[in-house]
């Protein structure tokens, strides 16, 4: 793939931007970088605060040309993108929370949104990267909660290098994703970058239902298998997961 990158100085939100580009034609590797965003958003619903030069904001626009059954594993293997860069600029081992936030000590550093969006040229994915590169005190009520790499490291290079690396790393991901027998290579390199895969004690919220119970892998479109305390296997394909502390299990 080959990115080209847009920047832009300020930008309501780089999904938005994209996706509008998408509906215009363009290309499997227009890339929407901005220093600020406005209406930065988050999943469900929710706003990705991004204020100006404390984060890398961007969107990359794909047409993928895999199993509609596979297009969940690219917000997977963005994670895998994410955490192997925070690896190459500052040595840090980040951890995945299923599906995809990306966490250092236990607290969110990046996030990610893949939205589909059906264009005349068919249908594209726009996949959104937050990444936190400098705290920030509008940030402050996600103390606890939320990280930025100056936080966790001593990195104290040029966003633009990051952001080299990331798009770096994902083309190398999405590369991966896209050829022969990619869909187990991305869950593998999932897997072994997260501790929530496996034998991870949590609590997860499902639309009205909130389940409990340790993790037991992914199933082949990235699904999180669950095994409840009820003793029931769940599947579940979208929710909103936390680690229950103490509870670890091997
Ligand atoms: C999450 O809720 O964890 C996903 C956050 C995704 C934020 C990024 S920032 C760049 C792109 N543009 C957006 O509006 N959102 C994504």
């Amino acid at each position: 793939m080959q990115i080209v990158v847009q920047h832009f100085e300020t930008i309501d939100s780089t999904n938005l931007e994209a996706a509008r580009q998408a509906e215009q034609g363009a290309v499997e590797g227009t890339c929407i970088v901005a220093r600020e965003q406005t209406r930065g958003r988050g999943r469900q619903q929710r706003v990705w605060l991004s204020p100006p030069n404390a984060g890398i904001y961007l969107s990359l626009i794909l047409r993928p040309r895999i199993e509609v059954s596979s297009w969940p594993l690219i917000t997977l293997m963005a994670a895998v993108a994410v955490t192997d860069t925070l690896k190459d600029v500052s040595g840090v081992d980040a951890d995945i929370k299923w599906p995809n936030d990306v966490l250092v000590g236990d607290r969110k550093i990046s996030g990610i949104l893949a939205e589909t969006v059906e264009t005349p040229f068919g249908r594209a994915v726009v996949l959104g990267i937050g990444l936190n590169l400098k705290r920030d005190s509008s940030l402050d009520h996600l103390h606890g909660i939320a990280t930025a790499l100056n936080e966790v490291t001593t990195f104290t290079g040029a966003a633009e290098d990051v952001l080299a690396t990331l798009l770096k790393n994902l083309d190398k991901t999405y590369s991966g994703l896209t050829a022969d027998g990619g869909a187990h290579a991305t869950l593998r390199a999932w897997v072994a970058r997260s501790s929530y895969a496996q034998g991870k004690h949590v609590r997860i919220v499902c639309g009205p239902e909130t389940l409990e119970g340790v993790t037991r892998g992914l199933n082949s479109d990235g699904a999180l298998k669950l095994e409840t305390t009820q003793g029931d296997l769940r599947i579940i394909h979208a929710g909103d997961v936390r680690a229950e502390r103490m509870k670890a299990e091997g």
